[in-house]
C-alpha cells in the first residue's frame, strides 16, 4: 500500500509485481537531526511503516518530546530518543538504515553550497559513528550541499576502512517528487502515473530532468521543456523563498526522504522491483558521483539503469554537458575538506 502512497511503480505503466506480498516489521532505521524541520515529519512517516520494528531518533536537542508523542501512534515500531554525542552510537546499533537530515538549511539567497562550512562538519561526524556503529547500514545523505556532503561522507568512511559505494546514498527523490507533479499539471495527467527520471546532482543546474524519459510517454514543446526545467531546478528556493527566512523544504522532503526510506526496505525485505534515482558513487560517466535511476536490493545498489542517459534530446545532452564543471567542483570540495583534515 505505501508503494502506491509514494508512487514508486508508475515507471513499470503501474505493472505492479506481485512476487513480495508479505510486509513485516524488522527494521531498525535512525534518523540523525530528527527534531528538526524535516526529522520531525520524516519520523513521523517513518513510523507509519509496517516495514520498521525500532525507530531511533537523534538530535543535539529536544528529540525526548518528538519521541514520546510519536511514541503513542499504534503502529509497530517502537520509538527511542537519543540526545546528544554521547548517546549518538547507541542511537546506531543495529540500524539497518540511516538518514541523515542534520544541518541548517538555506535563507533565501543562499545557494546550498552556502551551508558548506556548517553542514560538511555535521555530516563528517555524523557519519565517523555510522562508520564504527552501523558500517553495513544504507545511509541516506539529505543534508545539503548533498553534491559536497555524499563525497564527503565516502572519504570518512574510506578513511575507516567500511565504506561501500553500494549503500551510500544522496537523497534526490524530492527533484524526482518534483518533476512528477509539476509535469502532471502541466500535461493534465494523473499523478499517479507519471514519473520522469532526474539525474545529475542536486543543485541548480545540476539538477537534470530528464523530460524526453518521462513515463507515460508524452511530448513537449520546446518552451514547454525550458519552463518545467527551470522550474524543477529552482523548486527548492520556490520554497526558501516564500518560508521566507523560516527555512526550506520540509514536508514535501519528509514524504520524499519516506519514500526513499520504505523503497530502501522493501528493497532489504526481498522485493526485487524497486527502482529510485539517487546520488551515488557512479561510473556513467566521467563524475565520480552521479545521480540516476538505480535499482536497489539486499545489499544497496543493484544495478545502474545507464540506458536511460542513453539517446538524450539535444536540449538534455546539453544541460548534461553544461552541468558537470559545477557537479566535479563540489565533489571536489567534498573530498578535499576530508583530505585536508589532520
Ligand atoms: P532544521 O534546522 O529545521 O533541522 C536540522 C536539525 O538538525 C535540527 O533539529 C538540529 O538540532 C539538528 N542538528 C544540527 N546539528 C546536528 C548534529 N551535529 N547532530 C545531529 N543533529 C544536528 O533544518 P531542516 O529544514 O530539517 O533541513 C535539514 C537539512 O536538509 C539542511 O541541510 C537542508 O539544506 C537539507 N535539505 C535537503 C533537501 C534534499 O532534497 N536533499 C531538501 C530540503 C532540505
Amino acid at each position: 500500500a505505501l508503494a502506491r502512497t509514494y508512487n514508486t511503480k508508475a515507471h513499470k505503466n503501474n505493472q505492479r509485481s506481485y512476487t513480495y506480498v508479505q510486509p513485516h516489521a524488522s527494521y531498525k532505521v535512525a534518523i540523525l537531526g530528527a527534531s528538526g524541520g524535516i526529522g520531525q515529519p520524516l519520523a513521523l512517516l517513518v513510523k507509519m511503516s509496517p516495514l520498521v520494528s525500532s525507530l531511533n531518533l537523534y538530535d543535539i536537542a529536544n528529540v525526548k518530546g518528538v519521541a514520546a508523542d510519536l511514541s503513542h501512534c499504534n503502529t509497530p515500531s517502537q520509538v527511542a530518543d537519543f540526545t546528544g554525542a554521547s548517546e549518538l552510537a547507541n542511537c546506531l546499533k543495529g540500524a539497518n538504515v540511516v538518514v541523515i537530515p542534520a544541518g541548517v538549511p538555506r535563507k533565501p539567497g543562499m545557494t546550498r553550497d552556502d551551508l558548506f562550512n556548517i553542514n560538511a562538519n555535521i555530516v563528517k561526524t555524523l557519519i565517523e559513528a555510522v562508520a564504527d556503529n552501523c558500517p553495513d547500514a544504507f545511509i541516506h545523505i539529505i543534508s545539503n550541499p548533498v553534491n559536497s556532503t555524499v563525497p564527503i561522507a565516502a572519504e570518512v568512511l574510506k578513511q575507516k576502512g567500511v565504506y561501500d559505494p553500494k549503500k551510500l546514498f544522496g537523497v534526490t527523490t524530492l527533484d524526482v517528487v518534483r518533476a512528477n507533479t509539476f509535469v502532471a499539471q502541466k500535461k493534465n495527467l494523473k499523478l499517479i502515473d507519471v514519473d520522469v527520471p532526474v539525474v545529475g546532482g542536486h543543485a541548480g543546474i545540476t539538477i537534470l530532468p530528464l523530460l524526453s524519459k518521462t513515463k507515460p510517454s508524452v511530448t513537449f514543446t520546446d518552451e514547454e521543456v525550458q519552463e518545467l526545467t527551470v522550474r524543477i531546478q529552482n523548486a527548492g528556493t520556490e520554497v526558501v523563498e516564500a518560508k521566507a527566512g523560516a527555512g526550506s523544504a520540509t514536508l514535501s522532503m519528509a514524504y520524499a526522504a519516506a519514500r526513499f526510506v520504505e523503497s530502501s526496505l522493501r528493497a532489504l525485505d526481498g522485493d526485487s522491483d524497486v527502482y529510485e534515482c539517487s546520488y551515488i558513487q557512479s561510473d556513467v560517466n566521467e563524475l565520480p558521483f552521479f545521480a540516476s535511476r538505480i535499482k536497489l536490493g539486499k545489499n544497496g545498489v543493484e544495478a545502474v539503469i545507464s540506458s536511460e542517459l542513453e539517446g538524450l534530446t539535444e536540449y538534455e545532452q546539453k544541460a548534461l554537458e553544461a552541468l558537470k564543471p559545477e557537479l566535479k567542483a563540489s565533489i571536489e570540495k567534498g573530498v578535499a575538506f576530508v583530505q585536508k583534515q589532520p
